[in-house]
């Protein structure tokens, strides 16, 4: 096994911005794991990726944290080794806190939050063997700031920042690595696949998501934030100010956020 050659996995790379990374990374000198829990879909998104990777497919449901130590033996058995697990599988939600049944919250915080948490935690011993590691995580600038509509959502991307905050100080001193990746409105499937306060999904795409970055676009600055190992990068249009806008007060945010009517 070539050393040099870095083995990236990918979480949710079915659709979005997880099919779009995987087709970036493929024309760069990786070896590819794509996971989502459509296979047929997973084997187009291969398809479609026109570099020299070699790519395996390894499909499983985020929400079987049981089966994540098994998920991650598998990963290792292609390449030998896994260096970039990019935890990007997620769901979205469009539900006032009033409207939304309680398996709502249950739904996304153990798709968005324990899902990571339980892949992450299980491939740690193989990060602390080799030396080195690093999660990239796919959070949210709701991850940072609340939204009307998305509270559960903001609940669970919030909790990643929490969780992985400690991956960094518990594992420096074993060369693990955390990019916390924020994104604002990027044009991809969010928002059909996002639940309603019943629990199924809203299936109508939104505005502000279809207005949003260009997946393309967004993906490349994502890899650059990677390749750099920033501790944590938001992408995307004004939307992200509201990030800045938290440190400097929560009144301002809530007041901004409040005033602009995002659904
Ligand atoms: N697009 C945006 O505007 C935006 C903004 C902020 C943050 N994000 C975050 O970016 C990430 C990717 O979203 P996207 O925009 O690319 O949305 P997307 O097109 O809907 O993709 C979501 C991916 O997650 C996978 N997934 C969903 N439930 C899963 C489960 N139970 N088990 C395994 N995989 C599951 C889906 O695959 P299967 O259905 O095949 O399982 C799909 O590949 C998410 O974490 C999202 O919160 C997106």
């Amino acid at each position: 096994m070539d050393k040099s050659i870095q083995v990236v996995w990918i979480t949710g790379a079915s659709s979005g911005i997880g099919a779009e990374l995987a087709r970036q990374y493929s024309t760069q000198n990786v070896n590819l794991i794509l996971s989502a829990r459509r296979m047929a879909v997973l084997l187009e998104v291969k398809e479609s990726c026109m570099g020299h990777s070699k790519i395996e497919i390894l499909p499983f449901d985020i929400n079987d944290f049981d089966s994540a130590p098994n998920q991650v033996e598998k990963a290792l058995s292609f390449f030998g080794r896994v260096d970039v697990l990019i935890n990007n599988a997620g769901i979205s939600q469009r539900s006032l806190i009033l409207d939304s049944k309680f398996e709502v919250f249950k739904k996304i915080i153990e798709i968005d939050y324990l899902g990571t948490v339980a892949l992450s935690r299980a491939i740690l011993p193989h990060f602390i063997s080799q030396q080195s590691g690093h999660y990239v995580v796919v959070s949210s600038v709701m991850g940072k700031f609340g939204s009307p509509y998305r509270s559960g959502y903001c609940g669970a991307k919030h909790a990643l920042h929490g969780f992985f905050d400690v991956m960094r100080m518990e594992h420096q001193k074993d060369n693990v690595y955390v990019t916390m990746v924020c994104p604002g409105f990027v044009a991809t499937p969010i928002a059909l696949n996002s639940i309603q306060g019943d629990g199924t999904a809203l299936g109508i795409d939104d505005e502000a998501t279809r207005k949003g970055l260009d997946v393309t676009y967004f993906v490349r600055k994502m890899i650059h934030a990677i390749d750099q190992k920033k501790w944590e990068v938001s992408i995307g249009g004004k939307e992200k100010l509201g990030v800045f806008l938290k440190r400097l007060s929560n009144k301002l945010v809530h007041n901004v956020v409040i005033r602009s009517r995002v659904r």
